[in-house]
Parts: structure tokens; C-alpha cells; sequence
């Protein structure tokens, strides 16, 4: 397998299900393909996903992959999956859906992560779990289900994260990475394996959950059926993966403490790798275990990033693109004459932790026009990124640059805006392909290509362009 000229990345996000093809020799992406996913919010501050969608999604993703490289699907040596992260995915005996996935971004558990606070103890949950239960983690959207459908908890016998609901699938194995367990609240990050203590406090059966892996590791191969309906090949190897997070972490080349990246999806996420196990009692900045084997890193993570700028364009100006939107918010001056946006629209998770905030304009007077609007809308989550990278500057070295990622990285002007706000240089990295990029790059050390996640990166990732801060570092404004 290590001589396969190809890998295959898969990654099961909120939007859709991207599959990207890679060359092993040269680490350039052949071919990629998405295809998009339904979203439902049946109540005010739910989201919900049918995984099914995931599953058909990643299958039209596959095959229009590998017909738009012509590869053979035998030359494929292995497959990476990543994903959104948290969700819950609950299945019967028989394997079969219970129930729709309650994903990451889905706001219903506050009473729940109270509740797990009391019973687990919120110093000692922090210190197991590296963070305090979060509205967005799996645990409590299971205790949520207990209380509100228990004829459905009941029925409960096994409980998956999205990528790993696809890799059933794939696979027909129950398997899980440590960067995606860390996000559960379930997770014993020291020991990289799932917490006897938190799941007996919370009552949670511990045979429902799969075995956890590192992410480099091997954990099963294609199954004839999926072979059937994929064209992939039978047997091609799979391996655990990563958190969409971590495999954004390692598509940036992100091992040592002094390099920080930003995935600026709809999220937006500041992640730093970090020596040991470094535990923030506030609950503020949230330690996880890393896709580098045995390593772990910090994470904060912004409900709405790009989702403020969707957010702005489909309220305010539905029929411009996004390059339209920032090119008209550059013709106003940085600081927006004293107009600011706070982006939280679904409340936030890092620094603030409180999912009940709301956002807004502030300082608003009859100067400003909607230049003005766009560009505070920029700065705002520029600020709100800044606030992660200062805590992780807190909690470890000062990051001397950030590589961005994600779909908002590729605006150089927004890009030029946030080496400004940050007050250090803003790199990308030559492949702009974020988290499948990462999974594919964990399927190449997996299939013995490369030695190690590290002799990945270094061959993999380097740096396309960096932007240094023309102003200085431009003063955040007192809101
Ligand atoms: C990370 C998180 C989100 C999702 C989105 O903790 O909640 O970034 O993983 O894909």
C-alpha cells in the first residue's frame, strides 16, 4: 500500500462532503469534489443533519473524484476521513439511525452541560477532559436525549461522530480518533482513552462507544458493499483520521508551539500544538489531543466567523459575492470611524463560553454607509479570533505568525486586514485544501508512505505567502 501512487481525503463537513485526491509522490491535490448537504433547525438554536445525506454525499464525492483524476481506484492506497466535529450520531442494535444527528453548532444543552458540571465536578471535568462540558459536545446532547426522547435514549447501542457514522459505511467498524473523542466530554485526555469516572458519574454505558485510535492508525478497510457503491476498491485501507480541526492542523503543518494556525470556516478556529498536557482551570482555552500520535493541542474556537459574513451578504446583499462584499468594505477606513460588529450570532464558545450572547452593531451614526457596515463585520471576527490567539499567547509561547486556512484565508485583503488586527505576519500554506488535505496526509502515514505525521508535514506543507502588518497592530476598539 505504501507504493500507491494516490490517497484519498474525506471530509464530512456541515456544508457537505468534500473528497479530495492527492499524488503521494508530489503532495499535490489531483482532483477535489463537494457536494453539498441539507441543514435543518426544527427549533430556534437547533441543527440538525440526517447522516444519511453524509453518506450519499460522501459516495457522489468519491466517485466524482476519482473519475475527474482518471485514477484507477486500485492505485488508491489509502483513505483519510475527517469531519465536523461533536455531533451525535445514535444508533439501535442493528446499527440503524435513531434519530437525526445533533451536530456542533447546535445550541439546546445548556441545563445539560450544568448538570454534568454537578455531577462530575466542573475543576475535576476540566482536568480529565482538558475543558468544561460545552453546549457543542457530544455528552451532553446524549443527556439532552435522556431526558427529552427516552424512548429513543433507550433504544440507544452504539453512538458515533459524523465521520465515523460514514466509516461504518466504508468499513463496516466502529472506530474513533483521539482528536474527535477529546470532543465528546468523555474523553480522559491523558490517558487517550475514554474516562471510566465521567461515564460512570453521568450513567453513560461504555459499551455504546467505539475504541479509540490515534489518528494515523489503520482502522479497517472497504467492505465489498461500499466497494459496490463507492468504486473504490475492496480492501483499500482506512485509517482513523481526525477532527476536522486537528486535520486542518496538520494540513498547516501546526507540531510545535511556536506555529498557530486559524481555520476560518464557518467557524473559526485559532489552534496551537503544546508541550504536555497544559490544563486551563478558568475553561476558557481548551486542550485536546493532537493527530500527532501521543502529543496534544489548544484549541478556541468562534461560533460564527465566516457564518457573520454569510450571515451579513444574505441579509444585507444577497445578489454580491463575498469578493464584492470585502472589495466594497476596504473603501472604509480601518476602525470604521468608531462602527463595530461583535460576531456573536450563535452566541460563542472561546473566550466568552456562553452561548446565550447575542451580537451586534454598535457606534453606529449617520456617517456610515455600508462600506462601513462590511468592513466592521470583517474586523469584528477579526477581534474575536484575536481574543483566542491572546489566550493561547497565555497559555504558552506568543505566536510570531498565523497560517490561515479555510475558505476566508483566501481573501488577501481580508488576509491584510487581519496581519493588522493580530499585529503578526498572516501566511497560507500551498495547499488551501484545510482538513481533507490533513486526512489525506494521516492516510499516507497510515499506508507507511510517510513515517510519521511530522515527515508528512514537512514534505507536505510549506508556505505560499505571508503578509506582514503594515499598521502596527491596530488598536482594538473599547466596545
Ligand atoms: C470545533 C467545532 C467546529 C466544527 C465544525 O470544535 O465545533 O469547528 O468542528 O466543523
Amino acid at each position: 500500500m505504501a507504493d500507491c501512487p494516490h490517497a484519498l481525503g474525506i471530509d464530512i463537513g456541515t456544508g457537505g462532503v468534500r473528497a479530495i485526491l492527492v499524488d503521494v509522490q508530489t503532495g499535490k491535490v489531483l482532483a477535489r469534489a463537494d457536494t453539498p448537504c441539507p441543514l435543518s433547525s426544527p427549533q430556534a438554536g437547533w441543527s440538525e443533519q440526517d447522516p444519511r445525506d453524509w453518506w450519499r454525499a460522501a459516495c457522489d464525492s468519491i466517485a466524482a473524484v476519482v473519475q475527474k483524476a482518471a485514477a484507477e481506484p486500485s492505485t488508491i492506497g489509502c483513505v483519510g476521513l475527517t469531519g465536523q466535529m461533536h455531533g451525535l450520531v445514535a444508533l439501535d442494535e442493528n446499527e440503524q439511525l435513531l434519530r437525526p444527528a445533533i451536530l456542533w453548532n447546535d445550541q439546546r444543552t445548556i441545563d445539560e452541560c450544568e448538570a454534568i458540571h454537578e455531577r462530575v465536578g466542573r475543576e475535576r471535568l476540566i482536568e480529565i477532559t482538558g475543558k468544561p462540558a460545552l453546549t457543542s459536545f457530544t455528552a451532553p446532547k446524549l443527556l439532552w436525549l435522556r431526558k427529552n426522547e427516552p424512548d429513543i435514549y433507550a433504544r440507544i447501542q452504539h453512538v458515533l461522530l459524523p465521520k465515523d457514522a460514514v466509516r461504518l459505511h466504508l468499513t463496516g467498524q466502529h472506530a474513533i480518533d483521539v482528536t474527535d473523542a477529546s470532543g465528546t466530554s468523555l474523553l480522559d485526555i491523558t490517558r487517550r482513552d475514554w474516562s471510566a469516572e465521567v461515564l460512570g458519574a453521568l450513567d453513560i454505558d461504555a459499551t455504546w462507544l467505539p475504541p479509540v485510535l490515534e489518528s494515523p492508525d489503520l482502522a479497517g478497510a472497504i467492505t465489498s458493499e461500499a466497494a459496490a457503491i463507492t468504486g473504490l476498491s475492496e480492501g483499500t485501507l482506512v485509517v482513523a483520521g481526525a477532527g476536522d480541526q486537528a486535520a486542518a492542523g496538520v494540513a498547516c503543518g501546526i507540531a510545535t508551539s511556536d506555529t498557530v494556525s486559524i481555520n476560518l470556516g464557518t467557524s473559526g478556529v485559532v489552534f496551537a500544538a503544546c508541550d504536555g498536557v497544559p490544563i486551563d482551570q478558568t475553561g476558557a482555552m481548551h486542550t485536546f489531543c493532537h493527530a500527532i500520535p501521543g502529543t496534544c493541542h489548544l484549541m478556541g474556537c468562534m461560533l460564527s466567523a465566516g457564518g457573520s459574513l454569510r450571515w451579513y451578504r444574505d441579509t444585507f446583499c444577497p445578489s454580491m459575492d463575498y469578493a464584492a462584499i470585502i472589495a466594497e468594505a476596504m473603501q472604509a477606513p480601518a476602525g470604521c470611524e468608531g462602527l463595530h460588529f461583535l460576531p456573536y450570532l450563535t452566541g460563542e464558545r472561546t473566550p466568552h463560553n456562553d452561548p446565550t450572547l447575542t451580537a451586534a452593531f454598535t457606534g453606529i451614526t449617520s456617517r456610515h454607509t455600508r462600506a462601513h457596515f462590511a468592513r466592521a463585520v470583517l474586523e469584528g471576527i477579526m477581534y474575536g479570533l484575536k481574543d483566542g490567539l491572546d489566550l493561547i499567547a497565555a497559555h504558552g509561547p506568543s505566536p510570531t505568525s498565523v497560517r490561515m486556512t479555510g475558505g476566508g484565508a483566501r481573501s488577501t485583503p481580508w488576509r491584510t486586514l487581519a496581519a493588522d488586527i493580530f499585529g503578526i505576519p498572516v501566511q497560507t500554506v500551498t495547499v488551501n485544501d484545510g482538513s481533507a488535505y490533513g486526512a489525506a496526509m494521516l492516510a499516507m502515514v497510515g499506508s507507511g508512505h510517510f513515517a510519521s505525521v511530522e515527515e508528512a508535514m514537512k514534505i507536505c506543507v510549506s508556505v505560499e505567502d505571508c503578509i506582514e502588518p503594515s499598521l502596527g497592530q491596530q488598536q482594538r476598539p473599547a466596545v
